[in-house]
């Protein structure tokens, strides 16, 4: 995900220090170059050795140091860099980046880069209320530089309060953003849904199903990660949404296509990876049903189609979860809801389908290509999904013939 991407790790001397291995070992497994550059008072919490262990990379902890591979180092690491992370940061570097000063390589770095900068605060609740730390960071919000954090909980002091550096997850979460800004789906409004939707019989009682969201949400995940604005249109779902996605909660079948028909006409595409209820109790009860007599017969209607009700020269792709005849029927469902592209999940399989960290698909175009994909893990197959959006969104001509 962070593959040919060059992040440079600043850490100073907070308490917090020893979780930027964590956030340096992460990010070498995602993919990325990391070049971690300490603080000497950072030193004093961990050792650069553990970095250099975790990154495979040089650390840099002087700023006058011959024996470095840099060149020019102070210059050489900002301009190297895709984005310029400060965690933890303590309020003697937030003071310092405010006001300009450049008298050790994390300094220095920030200053002379172009690239996007994230500053994840951490100190003591009194010390991050201080009127002043405020004020240093309000002048960095408004340079432009993206504040992650602090969070509350449980302090070096002993005591419970804000400070805390934010979740190591939130912190990678935000890297990844940010440095997907300029990716293939910059620009780009992409709506997605995903979840089971729940249909009421009683106040009590609905018809669910067993979709869990995942494979909507590591697509709403990965656009975001590849610069798209995701819009994402939600049901019940046992994943947590990404940040920096825009989400809509919806319940229903209803309520979705209200949600989607709202969105996606502005939009760019469309990829309904939600499980939608195709039928719904016709009367649902406003009593809860008692139970008694011989059983109960519940009189179901058709849902709305959501994907027939979207206006728009808008990309539509279209998931079909079949049980048989997988090609033949996502062939069918593709022409009949005029789709660009459907993915068909074999819905039987233990390793694919609902609930699953993995999918086994095959992805359908209106001219009938058939590409299907191996085992994978669902964010894999979103980024081969989102693949063929991103080339359909570089050709509309190509779509546009294929149209007609
Ligand atoms: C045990 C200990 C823990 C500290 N933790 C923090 C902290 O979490 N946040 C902070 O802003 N300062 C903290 N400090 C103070 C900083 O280390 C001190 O301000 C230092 O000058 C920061 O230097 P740097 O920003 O160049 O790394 C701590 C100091 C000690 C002795």
């Amino acid at each position: 995900m962070l593959n040919n991407k060059t992040v440079v790790l600043g850490v100073t001397g907070s308490i917090a220090a020893y979780k930027a291995a964590e956030i340096a070992s992460q990010l070498t497994q995602a993919g990325a170059k990391v070049n971690v550059i300490m603080t000497k008072e950072a030193v004093q919490f961990v050792s650069a050795i553990t970095f250099r262990a975790l990154t495979g990379r040089p650390v840099v902890t002087e700023m006058f140091d011959l024996a470095s591979e840099f060149s020019i180092e102070h210059v050489s690491l900002a301009k190297s860099a895709d984005i310029v992370v400060i965690a933890p940061a303590t309020a003697n570097i937030i003071a310092r980046l405010a006001a300009g000063i450049s008298d050790d390589m994390v300094c220095c770095t920030v200053l002379a880069t172009k690239a996007p900068v994230i500053i994840a605060p951490a100190m003591e609740t009194n010390m991050y209320d201080s009127p002043i730390t405020q004020d240093n960071l309000c002048e960095l919000k408004a340079r432009g530089f993206v504040i992650i954090g602090p969070s509350v909980g449980w302090l070096a002091s002993g005591k419970e309060g804000l400070g805390r550096l934010a979740d190591i997850d939130e912190i990678l979460e935000s890297i990844r953003q940010i440095s997907g800004r300029d990716g293939d789906l910059a620009g780009k409004h992409i709506v997605v849904t995903a979840g089971g939707t729940q249909e009421p019989i009683d106040p009590v009682r609905c018809i669910v199903n067993r979709s869990s969201g995942k494979m909507g949400y590591a697509l709403a995940e990965a656009a975001r990660d590849r610069g798209a604005e995701v819009s994402l249109v939600t049901a019940p779902a046992s994943s947590a949404p990404a940040t920096g996605v825009d989400i809509i909660r919806v319940g229903t079948a209803e309520e979705m296509c209200h949600a989607v028909e709202s969105v996606a006409p502005k939009a760019d595409a469309l990829i309904m990876a939600a499980a939608v209820a195709d039928y719904r109790p016709k009367s649902p009860s406003r009593e809860k049903i008692k139970r008694g007599g011989s059983g109960l017969t519940l009189e179901l209607e058709c849902t709305r189609d959501i994907l027939g009700t979207v206006k728009g020269n808008l990309i539509k792709v279209g998931f079909a979860a079949e049980t048989s005849n997988l090609v033949g029927n996502a062939r069918e469902k593709l022409k009949q809801k005029g789709l660009d592209l459907i993915v068909a999940n074999d819905i039987t399989a233990s390793d694919s389908g609902f609930g699953t960290d993995t999918n086994r698909v095959t992805v359908i175009d209106k001219k009938g290509g058939l590409d299907s994909l191996p085992l994978l893990t669902k964010r894999e197959v979103a980024e081969r999904i989102l693949d063929r959006v991103a080339q359909l969104l570089v050709e509309p001509e190509s779509r546009l013939q294929s149209k007609h």
